[in-house]
């Protein structure tokens, strides 16, 4: 008999997301769904996992102990959002404007518009102000179920402003409940500093501001955006392979508005994710099948953009390659926080089954980030971080879109939404 300090009881269901990792093809649909159930945990850490009716037998309370009668919810893993630029400054809603009027993305960047507007803006603002803004977004991240983020720097572009956006990841992960996962998105565009000699900004990030974050342990990932116009295939390979000779994990924007082949170079570099993909080849889906790089995708982006051309996840699932979604939270491309929002137009534009889209924005999301181990999944030994939603099913997640339907979130066992709100502590 073991100790439980928290219970979660008489749930309508739990979807547990159990299993061998990644989940692949058919594995990707199977989402160990339990009805009647019961989760306990003790010190944040899971306990048990199973029936409603055999909880008693297996563990003991104590005075102390927490217990929520949980009639009418629905328990799923913390969401894992593996793709978000969390901490920029200013908005670019007259860009947006622009745009649904019929410019293109790339058009406003050719404008020094786009990424540029951001890179600004958050040079310019106080890293006080930009804790405040990340802690506001990260509030509505939990209060929409996400528990795990990870975060990219990206839009300083200069030694100071990127580790600027790095330290403000890392203290407000020691404030925040959701976990910060930071990466150093250095080569997000090529400052204007450097536009007639990029070669020169590459040497200044390898040889100076990459083995500083490393000894000062600031982001574990780095990424690239390997694009037409930013940086090639033997730019972003020859950076890749640097970062990875410092200890930095890989990460890469590949394959989004052009078919480079970022998919095929991630897997070569054994990056943990290739990310967008919308114009994805046959060989980089094969590429990745054959991997164990996440090919992560964000739906939001060709929707917000208008794009009107999805990457091809049916192609990428029935190839045998990990799924994973996220929202790639930007004021240029995806002003959204919120991952069911994400595992909807995962079904509704690019043909994801429910529980496909459900384990991609879970336990795949973190393989993706290395944290598979603790996160993603509701099993004994795993975190406590659980979302409870007000639904009959959990098929309601994605047939009743609009309305937050999250309820409840524990994260490491600690209550950090209640009936909704944030609890401050
Ligand atoms: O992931 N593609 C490059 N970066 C972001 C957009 C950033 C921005 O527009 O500010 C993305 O879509
Ligand atoms: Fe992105």
């Amino acid at each position: 008999m073991e100790l439980a300090d928290l219970i979660i009881r008489r749930l309508n269901q739990l979807v547990t997301c159990s299993g061998p990792v990644p989940k692949r093809k058919e594995a990707l649909k199977e989402i160990g769904l339990i009805e009647e159930a019961a989760i306990a945990s003790y010190k944040g850490k899971i306990i048990y996992v199973g029936n409603d009716k055999d909880l008693e037998k297996n563990i003991k309370l104590t005075p102390e102990t927490i217990i929520l009668e949980a009639e009418g919810l629905v328990g799923f893993p913390g969401f894992i959002d593996p793709h978000t630029h969390l901490p920029f400054a200013g908005t670019r809603e007259k860009e947006f404007v622009l745009r649904i009027k019929g410019a293109s993305y790339q058009e406003l960047a050719s404008q020094g518009l786009g990424i540029q507007t951001t890179v600004r803006a958050t040079r310019e603002i106080t890293k006080e102000k930009l804790i405040e803004l990340c802690l506001e977004r990260l509030d509505t991240m939990l209060r929409h179920g996400t528990t795990t983020v990870e975060a990219k720097s990206g839009y300083g572009l200069d030694w100071e402003t990127e580790i600027k956006q790095l330290e403000v990841l890392n203290e407000v992960n020691q404030i925040h409940p959701i976990e910060i996962v930071p990466t150093y998105l250095g080569a997000h565009e090529v400052p204007p500093e450097y536009r007639h000699d990029k070669s020169k900004y590459l040497e200044l990030l390898i040889k100076n501001i990459m083995p500083e974050i490393r000894r000062r342990k600031l982001a574990e990932f780095i990424d690239i955006f390997c694009e037409e116009g930013v940086y090639s295939l033997e730019e972003t390979k020859k950076l890749a392979q640097e970062a990875k000779k410092m200890g930095f994990k890989i990460r890469l924007h590949a394959d989004e508005f052009s078919p480079l082949g970022g998919a095929e170079l991630a897997a070569e570099l054994e990056a943990s994710s290739a990310d967008h993909l919308i114009n994805v080849s046959d060989n980089g889906i094969e590429a990745l099948a054959s991997s164990s790089t996440v090919a992560i995708l964000l739906p939001m982006v060709p929707l917000f953009l208008r794009l009107e051309k999805w990457p091809p996840a049916r192609r990428l699932i029935e190839a045998g390659a990990t799924v994973a979604l996220a929202t790639d939270f930007n004021p240029g491309s995806s002003m959204t926080e919120c991952m069911p929002l994400v595992i909807q137009l995962a079904v509704f534009l690019l043909n994801f089954q429910i529980e496909e889209a459900l384990q991609a924005a879970t336990i795949n999301a973190a393989f993706s980030l290395g944290r598979d181990r603790w996160v993603g999944s509701l099993e004994v030994g795993k975190n406590m971080d659980l979302v409870l939603c007000s639904m009959p099913n959990y098929l309601h997640l994605v047939y009743h879109p609009g309305p937050n339907l999250v309820r409840h979130v524990f994260k490491k066992g600690n209550w950090v939404v209640q009936d909704g709100q944030i609890c401050r502590t």
